[in-house]
């Protein structure tokens, strides 16, 4: 086998929705404002409990399932994350251990937002190479611990969630090439600064910006691929900001795609936020298996990673 697919996806949304009312308690704000500059309804915020372990693990559990695997069949973890809540350790052997794929390596990757695309597009290479057969590959962030409450331009955005998904070796090659940058001379635009102040700041109108430039990369992921923007069945940007996500959805011209809107109920939860997406549109049988989806990670960084995949 020489190609690689995704055989599986799985989720983990936190129980708690917290609206935009909530948040306009706090903070100077509105549900108009945040509804209309966003599109975001609801975010879901996890509790004590629900850790970037306990999260990605419980996605890792669906996606195996989903695939049909156990997890003794897992050669390597790749946990994609930037809210771990600490450096050291990462958090992927912690999901390995707790999925019980025991003989598995495990690593962490920090692509920010883009966190997802960078790591399936690691998997699908060392599938490819034929090293490891099957990698779990797992977004997990609480970007709550992160959050300034009282920064009204950012906490109506953040959020946190997991999903996962089994990259596997197959005789057809499902995950298209990827297409990636950056501008890290604008790496201050995004960032947690550290040095005692160890909250989430983001200059929100430049990297929107940034981000509806993107356009020319996103086409390039579908040029690359050998797909045209109209042959898509489904599109998962980012889910940043719904204005963000219709930008590039429209910009390359995916005229017939169903879109991830997941931000709407879920908010912006980094890396997760794609395979969110990507679930959302499924289990709405918007799209289907085998259809081509167009995955497209931007942020932290500042990043930028997509591909196009055929649905697991
Ligand atoms: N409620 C009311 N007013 C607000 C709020 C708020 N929550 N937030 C900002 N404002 C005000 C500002 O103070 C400003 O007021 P002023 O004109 O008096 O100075 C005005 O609204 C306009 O502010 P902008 O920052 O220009 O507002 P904008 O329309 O750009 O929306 C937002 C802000 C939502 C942050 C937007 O810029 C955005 O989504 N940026 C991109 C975010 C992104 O893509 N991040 C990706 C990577 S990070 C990650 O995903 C984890």
């Amino acid at each position: 086998m020489t190609g690689a697919r995704m055989l599986g996806l799985g989720v983990y949304r936190p129980a708690r929705l917290v609206t935009n009312d909530e948040i306009a308690a706090r903070v100077d704000t509105s549900n108009e404002w945040i509804r209309s500059r966003t599109g975001i309804v609801t975010r879901r915020i996890a509790d004590d409990e629900e850790t970037t372990a306990v999260m990605g693990a419980v996605a890792a559990e669906k996606a195996l399932a989903s695939a049909g695997l156990t997890a003794d069949s897992i050669d390597l973890v790749i946990a994609a994350s930037c809210t771990s809540p600490s450096q050291i350790p990462g958090v992927g052997p912690q999901i390995a251990h707790r999925v019980g794929a025991l003989r598995a390596g495990a690593f962490d990757l920090n692509g920010g937002c883009a966190g997802f695309s960078y790591a399936i597009s690691t998997a699908a290479d060392m599938v490819r190479g034929g090293g490891v057969r099957h990698v779990l590959v797992v977004a997990t962030e609480r970007l709550s611990d992160y959050t300034d409450w009282d920064d009204r331009s950012t906490c109506i955005l953040l959020a946190d969630g997991a999903g996962a998904t089994v990259v596997g070796a197959s005789d057809t090659d499902e995950i298209g090439p990827a297409v990636w940058g950056h501008d890290g001379s604008r790496h201050e635009a995004i960032q947690v600064p550290g040095g005692g102040d160890n909250l989430f700041r983001m200059s929100g109108q430049s990297v929107f910006r940034w981000a509806i430039s993107l356009v020319p990369a996103v086409r390039e992921v579908c040029e690359r691929a050998g797909v045209a923007p109209e042959q898509l069945a489904g599109i998962v940007p980012h889910q940043a900001n719904l204005r963000i996500v219709e930008a590039l959805a429209t910009g390359i011209g995916a005229t017939n795609a169903a879109v991830a809107r997941d931000v709407v109920d879920s908010g912006n939860t980094s890396a997760a936020s794609i395979p969110l997406g990507l679930a959302r549109l499924l289990d709405a049988g918007e799209i289907r298996r085998g259809d081509p989806v167009l995955l497209f990670g931007f942020g932290a960084g500042l990043t930028y990673c997509g591909q196009v995949v055929r649905c697991p």
